[in-house]
């Protein structure tokens, strides 16, 4: 095959943040995005170019293109974080290694994004992909899995026998909801949608508590009295958030690793950090990356192919847009779509 020199992409408008936090809802695409054909960058030592098969959507995506992640923008460069897809071409000993398998990855800063018919990151963030295992689930290999993994981990150490989610339908609260069930760690899952308990039920979470219903504080107090989670997982860091962390126990953890609701929560009862010695703490998977050995990622890595492949976790998708229709498409089925959305060229 001859190495193609550009890609169709859904390209950014904006350099650098925006200084606002207005969370991952997207009104409009194409207040961030335009469809672009780009050119492709030569390789440098150690990349790889791949040629997408899929391309999740994450809410960290969303807080980028809006201007709010972690790390700046780049006008002109393709968007999307994390995919699968072919390594079609290389450029070193190693990398050289991965052409012609399929491979999960993320895009690092060197390289070019995955909402793309063709991307580019380094080698050695690729991950081989068993043949066994769908491209819904590699498409998501790294970002939430990953994440699911680690803070589950915290979760273990922490010697509670239940834990708290918050945004519990996501993707990622059902990987932690089936880890809770094989290791008999309750998962306490809160949603704002009461639909959504029957599925999280079936999932293994022991209760759904829905925060839009009358009953919600109630149902709050019930559950810290049976269960007494030590442990609360919140991706939506708002006064809900606030308020069920007030009602936790002696020696509770607020994990914060996501800023789902835009409006910013009030703590009233400090005196809790010192007499009930609670804790509230971030968790970023970029970290995690920085902090976890190698031989230690590689295992769990193994781990997650495993769970998808033997049906423990799966992927639920909710709507799947071809590249060509998304400046159209994309805004209505993140607003609607129940479960991940996702790209195919
Ligand atoms: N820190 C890290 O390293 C890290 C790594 C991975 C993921 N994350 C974070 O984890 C979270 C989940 O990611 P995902 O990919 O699993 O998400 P996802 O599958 O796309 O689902 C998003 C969920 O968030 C809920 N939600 C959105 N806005 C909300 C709000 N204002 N209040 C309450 N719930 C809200 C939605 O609820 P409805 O169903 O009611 O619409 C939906 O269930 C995100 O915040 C993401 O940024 C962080």
């Amino acid at each position: 095959m001859s190495v193609p020199s550009e890609t169709f992409a859904l390209v950014q408008k904006h350099d650098g943040y925006s200084g606002k936090a207005e969370g991952p809802s997207i009104e409009s695409l194409d207040l961030y995005l335009d469809a672009a054909t780009i050119p492709l960058q030569d390789l440098s030592d150690g990349q790889v170019l791949i040629k997408m098969l899929m391309a999740s959507i994450n809410p960290s995506d969303l807080h980028y293109i809006k201007g709010e992640y972690g790390h700046p923008r780049v006008k002109g460069a393709a968007a999307g974080f994390e995919g699968v897809g072919e390594v079609v071409a290389a450029n070193g000993a190693y990398a050289q290694s991965l052409v012609g398998k399929r491979v999960a990855f993320t895009v690092d800063p060197a390289g070019s994004g995955a909402w793309a018919d063709y991307a580019i990151t380094a080698a050695n963030v690729c991950i081989p992909v068993r043949e066994d295992m769908r491209n819904e689930d590699a498409a998501g290999h790294v970002v939430n899995p990953l994440t699911a993994m680690a803070m589950f981990d915290i979760v273990r150490k922490s010697e509670t026998s239940s834990f708290i989610m918050t945004a519990a339908n996501s993707q990622l609260c059902k990987l932690m909801t089936a880890l809770g069930r094989d290791e008999n760690i309750a998962p306490i899952a809160i949603v704002r949608r009461p639909e959504q308990a029957a599925h999280l039920e079936e999932l293994g979470a022991r209760h759904v508590l829905c925060s839009t219903s009358d009953d919600f504080q109630d149902s709050i107090r019930a559950v810290m009295k049976q269960e007494k989670p030590r442990v609360l997982l919140d991706a939506v860091a708002n006064q809900v958030s606030a308020d069920i962390f007030a009602a936790m126990p002696n020696r509770a953890r607020w994990v914060v690793y996501g800023k789902l609701d835009p409006q910013p929560p009030a703590f009233k009862e400090m005196g809790q950090f010192v007499f009930m010695e609670k804790r509230i703490e971030g968790f970023w998977l970029t970290r995690w990356f920085m902090s976890t050995p190698p031989e230690e990622q590689i295992r769990i890595i193994g781990e997650v192919q495993e769970r998808f492949v033997s049906g423990k976790w799966q992927t639920e998708v909710g709507a799947t847009i071809r590249l060509k229709d998304a400046m159209s498409d994309l805004a209505d089925a993140l607003r609607n779509a129940n479960g991940k959305v996702m790209l195919v060229p």
